[in-house]
């Protein structure tokens, strides 16, 4: 069986997508014991930062080299074990992913499928690969969408945020017509979620306008998630009662993903 393929995204800044690519991959290889890939595909590099420390910074090897035409490099080159059992990683490559993206831009034919045709040598290898996109709407996410099956969209609360969301769910239906047609969204996390009636109000909203599956529960703000996180910790190795809950709440919400992707196929 083929990987599926997931793009985590958004365009807006810091709000929770490799959050949720450390956390969903946690998730797959403890609960559900997949061979997961993890694609950072944001010249940040902070996937890579966190789950294979060792690769951050310009590489020999990386997704940058692979996107870059004059470069040409396979993914199997670039892929390097993560920290945790079950767990590879693209690293970025960091700034020289910004300018393989950047030279995308002009190349003519071809551009928006380079991830998909790297992908393709490894998708046999894998159960699941995670792609962590950058805050941005250019070739990377676009490269990202016509390689998934489907995106995971990560958003915060708030009007701004809904008014960012118009911009990518346009961005997709792009991809869908032109190079993806099988794209779907698998499932909308809502990320820093504190109970007020406002922020309730905008889950609803959310729900109401969304046309696809807003996961529940909602993930709260606090910064224990952060610490863990950043830290390439697994909730699951946390060791409080709210960090092993929030785990089980990253196995449903890839439970309810994988499944979305399932019957949308
Ligand atoms: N639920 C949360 N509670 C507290 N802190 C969080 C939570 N989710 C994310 N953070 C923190 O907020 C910051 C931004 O999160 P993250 O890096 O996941 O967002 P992002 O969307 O990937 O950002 P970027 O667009 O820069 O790639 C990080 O420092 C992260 O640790
Ligand atoms: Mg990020």
């Amino acid at each position: 069986m083929a990987a599926t393929i997931l793009a985590i995204a958004n365009q807006k800044g810091g709000v929770g997508k490799t959050t949720s690519t450390i956390n969903l991959t946690r998730a797959a290889v403890t609960a559900l014991g997949l061979r997961v890939l993890v694609v950072d595909a944001d010249p940040q590099g902070n996937a890579t930062k966190a789950l294979a420390p060792e690769y951050q910074g310009s590489l020999d090897q990386s997704l940058a080299t692979v996107l870059d035409k004059t470069k040409n490099a396979t993914l199997i080159e670039a892929i390097v074990p993560g920290e945790w059992a079950g767990v590879d990683v693209v690293p970025a490559g960091s700034d020289a992913l910004a300018d393989a993206a950047q030279n995308l831009v002009t190349m003519k034919a071809g551009r928006e499928s380079r991830l998909k045709r790297a992908l393709a040598e490894v998708t046999d290898k894998y159960d699941l690969i995670v792609i962590d996109c950058p805050p941005s709407l250019d070739q990377l996410p676009i490269n990202a969408f016509t390689a998934a099956h489907a995106v995971v969209i990560v958003t915060e609360p708030g009007q701004f945020a809904l008014d960012g969301l118009a911009r990518l769910l346009d961005t997709i239906e792009i991809v869908q017509e032109y190079t993806n047609p099988q794209l779907v969204i698998a499932g909308a996390i809502i990320n820093g979620y504190q109970r007020t009636n406002r922020m309730d109000r905008w889950c609803t909203d959310l729900r109401e306008s969304l046309e696809a599956p807003v996961l529940d529960p909602p993930i709260q703000r606090a910064t224990w998630i952060a610490e863990a996180t950043e830290a390439g910790c697994g909730l699951d190795e946390w060791n409080t009662p709210k960090a092993s809950n929030l785990h089980r709440t990253y196995v449903e919400h890839l439970g309810n993903i994988l499944d979305n992707v399932r019957k949308a196929s």
